[in-house]
């Protein structure tokens, strides 16, 4: 689906964009992995996977039978899904949907939803990379991005997910006012994340308290618990789309457009 621009009127698209580090916005492969599978047998909308994930962009409400203004919320990493599981349970007027690159951890996520008996959410089997494809511009109204793999090697770093670009894209899923939360356990990623935000320039820090009133609606995630344990200091982020205009990145005007 191509959104016509006038109706995004606080977009800009300059040619000077910053590319991505790491570009992988390939369609999906049929993958061999068992879970692949289970995930197709499942046959239940609390599960999706690879190119089902972008069936829905724009329609995610009415995908759950909700009314226009319900709110989404998104949380990226869902792992085995416990957190968008209490998200759903604490907001069940509301609907949430969880990304997961890993085909078995989305499959538990998706069946543990179903013995819940939860409705109002569903585990998406997808690539971060692909966001612009399953998510309309402001569809989204908040996203929990929750212990991020920080790629602490040199070698590695290109691979992480928050760069400037990532959050130019999370500028155009959210509307003015809609928030993202982040936490970290890793200072140098911690760093990385402030600098990119900050070039981004769509995100500002939230006010403390409301910080502190949103924070209180997730327990521990099971990683946060393994940090704790650790006694690691925790890094958190707490930010609101402002009013400025979003640079997209070069690659993705074309299905931003
Ligand atoms: C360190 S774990 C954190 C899990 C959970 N949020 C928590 O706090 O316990 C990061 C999760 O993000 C997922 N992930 C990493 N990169 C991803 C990507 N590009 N697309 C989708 N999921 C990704 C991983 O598979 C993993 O489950």
């Amino acid at each position: 689906m191509r959104l016509a621009m006038a109706h995004f009127p606080r977009y800009i698209w300059p040619a000077m964009s910053k590319s991505y580090p790491v570009a992988n916005y390939q369609d999906y492969r049929p993958s061999k992995n068992p879970y692949a599978s289970r995930i197709r047998e499942f046959g239940s909308p609390l599960l999706l996977a690879d190119a089902d994930t972008e069936k829905h962009r724009g329609a995610w409400r009415a995908y759950f039978g909700a009314p226009k203004e319900a709110f989404l919320q998104l949380e990226l990493g869902a792992y085995h899904g416990e957190t968008s599981h209490h998200l759903a349970r604490t907001h069940p007027e509301g609907v949430q949907l969880g990304v997961e690159w890993k085909y078995k951890q989305c499959f538990k996520a998706g069946k543990k939803a179903q013995d819940q008996g939860l409705k109002n959410v569903s585990f998406l089997r997808a690539n971060f990379a692909r966001l612009p494809w399953m998510f309309a511009p402001g569809e989204v109204d908040r996203v929990w991005i929750l212990f991020p793999d920080p790629w602490s090697k040199a070698a590695q770093q290109k691979w992480r997910t928050l760069h400037p670009g990532f959050f130019r894209t999370l500028g155009v899923m959210l509307a003015e006012g809609k928030e993202v939360m982040l936490k970290t356990d890793h200072a140098d990623y911690a760093a990385y994340i402030q600098e990119s935000f900050k070039e981004a320039g769509c995100f500002d820090l939230l006010p403390k308290e409301r910080a502190e009133r949103l924070w209180q609606l997730i327990p521990p995630t099971p990683f946060e618990r393994i940090f704790l344990r650790q006694s690691l200091p925790i890094h958190s982020f707490a930010l609101v789309r402002n009013a400025q205009l979003v640079v997209a990145p070069v690659e993705l005007q074309d299905v931003l457009s």
